[in-house]
């Protein structure tokens, strides 16, 4: 039985109405800044099982989403600590109509005891949060991860995980992070083939 499976039939069908509008958006070629650009189900079902395991670890987890869409990588996140019966996941995106349809999606499936939206720049919100973060999921422009990787030093402690997500499908955009992670003596890295492919990185 697959995570999916075990899911609400309502929150299946929030799930699968964004998984026909992602593929719809990219057989029309819409612009991509327009597009949903959603993790595939596989991500979705590798995160749910990561982090169910992951956050029942922490009295208190606090995770974060840079580039929450539409809530389709947010609905997988949130039901991982609802099934864990814990934690927050705060989740951000600066563009207001993907908000508000993410925003649509949590409401509607009853989990926004646990996943706070926020809109506005993850970079803005780095830069003026005091916010300590045990998880961070990243999937925002590519050409951005290793500022955000920086960024985020200020919030994360020793155990803090980011999965950083189109590591192997943009590999040439991220070039620069991967090379950060390689090189970095306070974290280490893997790569995972699940998806488009994901950075696994521990603060050690
Ligand atoms: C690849 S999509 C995210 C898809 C989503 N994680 C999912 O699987 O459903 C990238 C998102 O990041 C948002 N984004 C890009 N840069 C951002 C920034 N600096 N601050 C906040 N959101 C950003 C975009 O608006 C877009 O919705």
């Amino acid at each position: 039985m697959q995570p999916f499976d075990l899911f609400p039939t309502s929150l299946q069908k929030i799930l699968v109405k964004l998984e026909d509008q992602d593929r719809k958006e990219r057989e029309a070629k819409l612009d991509r800044m327009q597009r949903l650009r959603q993790i595939p189900r596989e991500t979705g079902e590798f995160l749910y099982q990561f982090l169910t395991s992951f956050v029942p670890q922490f009295p208190q987890f606090i995770g974060l989403e840079i580039g929450s869409s539409g809530g389709y990588s947010t609905l997988w996140q949130g039901m991982a600590l609802v099934t864990s019966a814990c934690g927050k996941l705060i989740s951000l995106d600066h563009d207001p109509k993907k908000y508000r349809l993410a925003y649509e999606n949590i409401k509607a499936t009853g989990i926004d005891q646990y996943v706070t939206l926020s809109q506005g720049d993850a970079k803005d919100y780095l830069k003026n949060s005091q916010g300590k973060f045990s998880y961070v999921f990243l999937d925002a422009e590519k050409e951005d991860y290793l500022e955000f990787f920086m960024l985020l030093k200020d919030h994360v402690s020793s155990g803090t995980v980011l999965i950083a997500d189109n590591v192997i499908s943009h590999k040439d955009d991220v070039l620069n992070f991967l090379e950060m992670i390689h090189e970095d003596c306070r974290v280490s890295s893997i790569i995972l083939p699940v998806g488009q492919g994901l950075a696994y990185v521990r603060w050690i």
